[in-house]
């Protein structure tokens, strides 16, 4: 359950219309590594994660990025109001405003609508949590290159402070699977340690290392694929 709080969680008021900046910024509404994706990614893995206190890492980190959803959109919305005829003609905003006219749509700057294939949800902690870290530096890259592309101090203060975050978060998944243990210990140790569901055959070490050996001493069964000797 969400309470809705009417207030952005940091101001934002630009006072120039700019469209074709919003169509840049649109990529961080519903782009591959937009805030839409990044809170369905942490609200969506936070179900299957087996620790509390990363199921509520994953809670409170999406939550926020619905924040920053609602701000990118504010300003994509702030950007296009009270455009000129003109101004949507010449100021290439014109293959978006064809489609949406000025509602704010998840989409990438590249046109590409929306898509859950963008973010992934594995049920898994190692496997989540790296995810996460990857995320989190693929949104601060992309708030980077938004401040190569606008020269607006309004929307850079804002695109400083979602940029800021995004590092916040990423240090915060770090700490977070670092107090779980190292990854040998999630991966090998059984029951409650692993993600599995009860039953599930591990993956240890020893399973790994025979075909090891066998390959070096010679004995190993040649490749299915190739015939080639292991
Ligand atoms: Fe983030």
């Amino acid at each position: 359950m969400f309470l809705y709080e009417k207030k952005l969680q940091y101001p934002v008021r630009i006072k120039t219309p700019n469209p074709k900046l919003a169509s840049v910024i649109i990529s961080q509404y519903g782009g591959p590594d937009g805030e839409l994706g990044a809170s369905l990614r942490y609200l969506s893995q936070r179900f299957s994660m087996p620790y509390p206190e990363l199921k509520a890492l994953l809670t409170d980190i999406g939550t926020e990025e619905l924040g920053h959803l609602e701000m990118v959109g504010a300003i994509v919305h702030q950007l296009t109001r009270k455009l000129t005829d003109e101004q949507i003609k010449t100021a290439g905003f014109d293959t978006y405003f064809v489609d949406r006219t000025t509602g704010v749509y998840p989409t990438a700057a590249s046109g590409f609508p929306y898509s859950a294939a963008s973010m992934a949800v594995k049920g898994d902690v190692l496997a989540d949590l790296t995810e996460d870290l990857a995320a989190e530096q693929k949104a601060r890259v992309t708030y980077d290159n938004i401040l190569r592309l606008s020269d607006d101090p309004d929307v850079n203060d804002v695109i400083r402070f979602l940029r800021e975050r995004e590092v916040v978060h990423f240090q915060r998944f770090g700490d977070g699977k670092r107090t779980r243990g190292s990854e040998k210990e999630l991966l090998t140790k059984p029951g409650g340690r692993l993600t599995r569901p009860p039953g599930f055959v591990s993956v240890r070490p020893s399973a790994t290392k025979t075909p090891y050996r066998a390959a070096r001493s010679g004995s190993a069964p040649p490749c299915p694929h190739c015939s080639r000797p292991a």
